[in-house]
């Protein structure tokens, strides 16, 4: 099985990277037929994209790296040629660099998507995995989103997001494409930038800096393992129904500030270390998915509870400073998302 990889330097798609090639049969695919003889990254490399990420396999000779953009007609027809599975990360993924500029948001995520699209239908692509978010929801006060919710994004970025997986999901329809859609919480863990809340705090509280809280900080969000999500991926991957969106989500929903409290403790801090900043514009006030047609169809569960997650990570970026202070030093410091 040959299969791609777009945004694989990033966070996500390094993680789901690393696991195809790091450890077939247990963490990876858990079908042996499925296990990748090829893997090819597609990524521009943008700001969040990253090789360092791929250094635990960067020797392994299934891997190719291939740096390049997913609206770049010819080099992704190019590239699609001759892959079974085309798993779809790519993309512009920080909510406040789209209320800045939504224009990067909406050429990758949705016409770089339809770009993708094109080429797999060209070339009978067998699988299309497209990776979203629950964001496309909006927000909800109670209860959790069903995968037939009615989309109601309410940021630039989950509006692109929510404009591929119609597209995604309008091939499916038209062409008969085996397309899934995969939609996820919050992520966390290794590799994250460090714009992204959980990695934003940990580093300035190493650092010895202050933490920007929004608003009152009562934003609730599930938070998901990046090893989690990806082992959800790769089960939809392999057995998810064509035209079908399945949730993957962690279980556990923090406010901010219940957030923060845990991530002062982990680094020895206090509050006097939290400063109260202006609240996002248009800040969904609460995720939650309903994750029961994955566990049911798929076995999907996840397995990495958010005490044991959270400690690991923090200590992974206790012991990865090589890695995130070149990336801090390019970045606005009074981001957090
Ligand atoms: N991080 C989360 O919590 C989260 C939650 C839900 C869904 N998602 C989705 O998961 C996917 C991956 O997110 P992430 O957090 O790893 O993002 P990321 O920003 O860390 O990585 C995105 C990757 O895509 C690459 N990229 C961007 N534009 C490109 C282009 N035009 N052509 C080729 N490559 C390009 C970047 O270089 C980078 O390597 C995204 O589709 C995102 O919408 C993320």
């Amino acid at each position: 099985m040959r299969i791609l990889v777009t945004g694989g330097a990033g966070f996500i798609g390094s993680e789901y990277v690393r696991m195809l090639l790091q450890a077939p049969g247990s963490t990876g695919p858990t079908d042996p037929h499925l296990e990748p003889s090829a893997v090819t990254v597609l990524d521009k490399l943008t700001y969040s994209g990253n090789l360092q990420n791929l250094a635990p396999v960067r020797d392994d000779p299934r891997l190719r790296l291939v740096r390049g953009d997913i609206c770049d007609q010819a080099l992704v027809d190019e590239v699609v040629a001759g892959h079974d599975v085309i798993v779809h990360f790519a993309a512009e993924s920080h909510v406040d660099r789209s209320i800045s500029g939504a224009a990067p948001f909406v050429t990758t995520n949705v016409l770089g998507t339809q770009t993708l699209l094109d080429a797999a239908l060209r070339h009978g692509t067998h699988r299309f995995v497209h990776v979203s978010t629950d964001e496309v929801y909006g927000s909800i006060d109670e209860g959790s989103w069903t995968e037939t919710w009615p989309l109601a994004p309410n940021s630039p970025y989950s509006a692109s997001k929510a404009g591929s997986d119609l597209l995604a999901l309008a091939y499916h329809r038209t062409h008969g494409m085996d397309v899934v859609v995969t939609r996820c919480s919050n992520n966390y863990g290794p590799y994250q930038f460090p714009e992204k809340v959980i990695p934003l705090f940990v580093t300035n509280l190493l650092d010895g800096g202050t933490v920007p809280l929004y608003g009152d900080g009562g934003n609730i969000r599930d938070w998901l393992h990046v090893h989690d999500h990806c082992r959800g991926i790769a089960m939809v991957q392999e057995k998810g129904r064509a035209g079908e969106v399945y949730h993957i989500g962690g279980g556990t929903e923090l406010s901010n500030k219940e957030l923060t409290a845990w991530l002062l403790q982990a680094c020895d801090a206090g509050w006097d270390r939290v400063v109260p900043v202006t609240d996002r514009k248009g800040h969904d006030r609460r995720y939650s998915l309903d994750i029961s047609k994955i566990r049911l169809e798929l076995g999907y569960a996840p397995s990495i509870d958010l005490e044991r997650g959270l400690t690991q990570t923090v200590q992974w970026y206790r012991d990865h400073r090589a890695w995130w202070e070149p990336l801090k030093a390019g970045i606005e410091p009074a981001v957090a998302g």
